[in-house]
């Protein structure tokens, strides 16, 4: 894990209000995984703005990228970034996506800015799995296919693709299944990952997902984060080291 202050090469506006920030970190774009992240601190402010976590999107050479859009205070001082300045990035953390195994299509189920860690996921794994990508949103704009491939799209209000969640989407194509060996990887909001984990049980299909919560110290101290682990009763889990991503079976969601 580094404590580094890194400098921004970029920021690269995308569609939609999505931001792309590139920072040159050569000794964490050595290590990062897809699906782990970074503690970010967004300002130099320290009250009320702790760090942020962010997924890594996508790592090229010695330079990482992040994506996001303008939420709150935090993402805003991001978005106000420039080429040059440095940021204090705490990183990498987490457990991410296990890219390995004995599968041979890959599914990505992303909705909303869920498809963040996908770029670099693609980018690992794109030469040794077959990969679809459903993507869904509320409406068109917010539909995100950045870096994506062999991508269907869904929304709910029906401005864009199929008209309903992703899942009933994923549920359409259920062809794609009828091979053994596939693995899911998700993220997005709760909602989906919930209706996401019914489906998977059904099919039996293998799963691993990214989960979000508020978020402090990023690696196990605070005790911020927790999920509920539905193997074991009473047991919470901690998304910062536990996760963020689990195998869509272990958590209550
Ligand atoms: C493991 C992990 C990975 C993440 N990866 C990314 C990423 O790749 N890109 C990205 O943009 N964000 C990501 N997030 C969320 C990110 O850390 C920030 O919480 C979010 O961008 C808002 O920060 P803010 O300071 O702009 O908003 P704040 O000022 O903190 O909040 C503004 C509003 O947004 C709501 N909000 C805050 N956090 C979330 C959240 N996680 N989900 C839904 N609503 C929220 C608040 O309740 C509030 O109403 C991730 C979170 C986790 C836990
Ligand atoms: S954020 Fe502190 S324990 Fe997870």
């Amino acid at each position: 894990m580094f404590l580094t202050n890194a400098p921004v090469e970029e920021i690269i506006k995308l569609d939609n209000d999505i931001f792309l920030l590139k920072i040159f970190s050569p000794g964490i774009a050595s290590i990062i995984k897809p699906g782990e992240f970074l503690n970010i601190r967004v300002s130099q402010i320290p009250f009320p703005l702790l760090r942020r976590p962010f997924s890594v999107c996508d790592v090229e050479g010695d330079y990482i990228f992040l994506m996001f859009n303008i939420l709150g205070e935090g993402t805003k001082a991001l978005a106000g970034k420039h080429k040059g300045d440095s940021i204090d990035i705490l990183g990498p953390l987490g457990r991410g996506f296990n890219t390995d195994g004995n599968y041979d299509i890959a599914v990505i189920v992303a909705g909303g800015l869920g498809v963040a860690p996908f770029p670099y996921l693609k980018r690992i794994i794109n030469n040794k799995k077959n990969i679809h990508s459903f993507i869904g949103g509320r409406t068109f704009s917010d539909v995100i296919t950045y870096g994506m491939k062999n991508i269907k799209v869904s929304t709910d209000d029906g401005s864009l693709g199929f008209k309903g969640n992703v899942v009933e989407l994923l549920a359409q194509n259920v062809d794609i299944f009828n091979s053994k060996k596939v693995k899911i990887f998700a993220c997005g909001p709760n909602a989906m990952l919930s209706t996401l984990k019914e489906f998977c049980l059904q099919h039996n299909l293998e799963c691993e997902a990214s989960t979000e919560c508020v978020m402090a110290c990023g690696f196990g101290i605070c005790q911020g984060c927790p999920i509920e682990s539905s193997n074991n009763q009473d047991k919470y889990l901690l998304v910062c080291k536990d996760g963020p991503v689990f195998n869509i079976r272990d958590i209550i969601i």
